[in-house]
Parts: structure tokens; sequence; C-alpha cells
């Protein structure tokens, strides 16, 4: 494997910081606010850590292809060999158990299951899920099986990719697959990760796989999402007693970047147009009125026929959180926003404002919204430019000031009534951070990109204590 840049040379680090006022990282106390049986997890994703790309006939994924453009991945770099969990799991697991966690998200390849997409079955791509399950159900963890995290097999992106609405029968037989493999040992099920990311990233801005450029296209599958969500949960139940089904979205806290009337208007149109999009339907709400508003102005619905989808049924909503997101307007114009960190602001190693206080509102907000009946923090965490020192160790005290903050203002949440059942942090390991390769890590265990070891950092032992209390 070739050498890897290392993360600050890649992009520049320039950590911004306006002291932060004085807060308690002691993981006893802090633990202490949740009750004991509150679900502490770690959280992960098939193509970041999985590697093993070409192997025991795993089909490609619009990922693989995606990576080998020229130009799309900051590091030149792909996930062939990622943080190779396919065959490191054992170990991978051992550290879960050992720092004491009792949840892990991860999510299934659906190329390695069904190399095209459809039709035949890889049993020897099952068989890993089938171990892996065993494995933590061993270790005393359990298991939540997130069914899409982007990466899409290749073939069925070459006829038309969630933007064809066959996308919705496809989801739901690859569903129905896993489901009755696994249903007997899992009960959590999570549907999609962050539809949003995978939409507009993906389709519209063009920097995710599958790359593309056109927002049309992108309206079209989030409503595929939202149809192939509600879909696929049917087909879960239908297998699985007791399954408790979810999905995750990414909803970071928007506000405005001033108190100008422009700016206010920006950020509520912003917060319509992305998150509203996909919530409001889901709760049975239909698309929200001013998001079809400003979609509508910046052309994004041209030749898009829009019905409403149907309601979601969750047992959960997972949230996805990691900072506060300030918009500007650039103009009168719909979309002309500037949308990223205050300057000033303290910031993680990928520019993202640190704002645990959104968190705490943002659980509180959505749960005023939709009411849902559970809610969990299906991923949280940050990056820091984190090397091993002389002595094996990794001293990263920035990220264990983040998490101690944000695990506080979670328990805020909790006080103020929200049902907020688990938290996962993203992520175990250092892994493949999508357009920006190996060059961000979000691990509480270190992995040497080279060597493949792993070194658990002082933030693997902070959270050991605050699961255990001690
Ligand atoms: C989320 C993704 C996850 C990871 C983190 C940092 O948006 O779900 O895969 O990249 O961000």
């Amino acid at each position: 494997m070739s050498t890897r840049p290392d993360a600050a040379s890649v992009l520049g680090y320039d950590r911004v910081v306006t002291t932060p006022p004085a807060f308690d990282t002691d993981p006893a106390r802090l633990g202490q606010s949740f009750p004991a049986d509150f679900t502490w997890g770690f959280a992960a994703s098939a193509y970041q850590i999985e590697g093993a790309a070409a192997e025991d006939g795993r089909g490609p994924s619009i990922w693989d292809t995606f990576a080998r453009q020229p130009g799309t991945i900051a590091d030149g770099s792909t996930g062939d060999v990622a943080c190779d969990h396919y065959h490191r799991y054992p170990q991978d697991v051992g550290l879960i158990a050992d720092l004491g966690a009792r949840a892990y998200r991860f999510s299934v390849s659906w190329s390695r299951i069904l190399p095209v997409g459809t039709g035949s079955i890889n049993q020897p791509g099952l068989d890993f899920y089938e171990r892996l399950v065993d494995s933590l159900l061993g270790a005393g963890i359990r298991p939540m099986i997130n069914l899409f995290h982007w990466d899409l097999p290749q073939a069925l992106q070459d006829r038309g990719g969630f933007a064809n609405p066959e996308v919705v029968g496809w989801f739901t037989d690859y569903a129905a697959l896993l489901a009755s493999r696994l249903g007997d040992r899992v009960t959590d099920w999570m549907t999609l990760n962050e539809p949003a990311v995978f939409a507009f990233l993906g389709h519209a801005d063009g920097i995710h796989a599958p790359g593309l450029r056109d927002w049309p296209t992108a309206i079209r599958v989030a409503d595929n999402e939202l149809r192939a969500h509600a879909a696929a949960t049917v087909a879960i139940r239908a297998q699985v007693r007791d399954a408790r089904v979810g999905v995750a979205f990414d909803v970071n806290q928007v506000a405005p970047a001033t108190d100008s009337d422009q700016d206010r208007l920006a950020a509520d149109q912003w917060s319509s147009a992305r998150d509203a999009w996909f919530l409001d339907p889901l709760f049975g709400r239909g698309y929200p009125a001013l998001g079809l508003d400003v979609h509508r102005q910046a052309g994004h619905l041209d030749g898009v026929d829009l019905t409403e989808p149907p309601a979601g049924d969750l047992d959960y909503l997972g949230l996805n959180y990691y900072r506060r997101d300030s918009v500007s307007a650039k103009s009168d114009r719909a979309f002309d926003w500037e949308i990223g960190a205050v300057p000033g602001s303290e910031q993680t190693q990928m520019d993202w404002h640190v704002a645990p206080d959104g968190l705490r509102d943002t659980l509180i907000d959505l749960h005023r919204t939709y009411a849902p009946r559970e809610m969990v923090i299906t991923e949280n965490g940050a990056a820091y430019p984190d090397t091993v020192d002389q002595a094996g160790d990794v001293r990263d005290a920035d990220r264990v000031a983040y998490l101690a903050r944000h695990v506080a203002a979670a328990a805020e949440a909790i006080r103020a009534g929200v049902p907020l059942t688990g938290y996962y942090v993203w992520s175990l390991l250092d892994n493949y951070e999508w357009s920006l390769g190996y060059s961000r890590r979000f691990g509480l265990v270190h992995v040497d990109f080279d060597s493949l070891r792993r070194t658990p950092k002082d933030s693997a032992r902070w959270y050991q204590r605050l699961i255990a209390r001690a």
C-alpha cells in the first residue's frame, strides 16, 4: 500500500478557536446523567472500513467507480483496503467489547450480497455479515444494521440508480433478503443513512458518488429514497418479530449568520429545502411549502412530477449531528447562500463549527416538531489531526472535549423531555472520509493506514469510563 500524506498536509488545518466556556469532561459524572439502560455504541459504514473491494465475489459500487475518477478524492485514495475490517473484524469486535460499548451500528455493502444489486445472491458476502453479527452477539454487543450508506451497486446506477422509481422494488427485495437471513438475531434496523447527503451531494453538487450535477435528478432521488424507506420498513417488519426500524438524518443546527432579515429568511429557506424536505413527508405532512417554493424558484423541480410520498412508520428517529451551519444570503435569489462556520468560531479539522448547544436544541426542536416515539443519536464525533506519540499514545484532548460537551448536551435534552435512548459515536476507527480520503481522522481508535495497526486514543479510554461510569 502506498504511503498516504498525513492529515495536516492534504488540506491545511487551521484551528481557529475562541475560548470555549469551562465544561466538565469527567466521564463518571457525565455517565451518571444517563439511565443505566442507555445504549452507548459506535457507528461505522461498509465502504469506509471494510476494504476487500474485489474479494469473495463483491460487485463494484458507485463509490468504487467515483473514487477512481481523477480529482474526486483529496488524497487520490480509494476504499479498496480502507481499514481492512473485512479480514480484521474479530480484532475490531474485540476493541468494541473491550471499550464496553453495548451496540455497534454498521452498514451492509449491497454489492457484496447482491453483486449486481438484484437477482443472484453472493453467499460468501452474506456469510461475512453472518460472522460479524455472531461475533458481536457473542461479545454481548447489540448489532444495528444500516441497509444503505451510499454505496449503491454500480450495476443499479447503470440502470438509473436512485433516480429510477424501480429502486423502491430493488431496495425492498434487498431489505427483505437481509431481514430473512439476519432477522432471527438482529432487531435494530436502519433503512438509510443521511438521505439528504446522498441525494444532494451525490446528484446535485457532484462531490459524492455518483458525481452528478442535476437538481431535478437529486429531487427524484430524494423522493425515491422516502418511498424506498417506507416500503423496506414494511418488508423488515414482515420478517422480523419485534423489529425496531429507523432512519438516520443529518440535521445540523441551521442558524442565520446575522440578524438581518435576508439571512434569517435564507436560513429558514435552506432548512426547509433540505431538512424539512425529508422530515415533513416522513412524518406524513407532505413536502414543506417553503422548501417547495425555493426549489421551484431555483428550477430544481423542472420536469419533476412530485406526489406525496408515504409516511415513514419509525420506531426511532436517528439523528446524526456534528455542527452549526450558519447561513448568509449573497443575494435575494434562492440557493444563492453561503453556508458554513462563523469566522473565528471553534472548529474541527473539517472546518465544522463546534456547537454542542446546537445538539441539545436540535433534539428539542425535532421532538417538538415531529414527536418521534424515540430518538437516537446515530452519529456524533469530530476529526482532528491525531498522531501516535513516541510513547505509543494518542493524546486527543480536542476530541475528548468535543465528546464531553455533546454528551452533556444530550443529557440536557433528556432532562428537557426528549425520549433519547442511545448515542453512537462516529466512529470506532479512523477511516475513509469520502471525498477527503484518509485525511480526516474521526476514530476513537487510531489506524495507521500503512501497517493497519489499531491504537486506542485517549478518547477511547474516556468513552470506556463514561459507559462504565467509572
Ligand atoms: C456523516 C456520514 C459518515 C461520516 C461522518 C463524518 O455525514 O454519515 O459516513 O462521513 O459524516
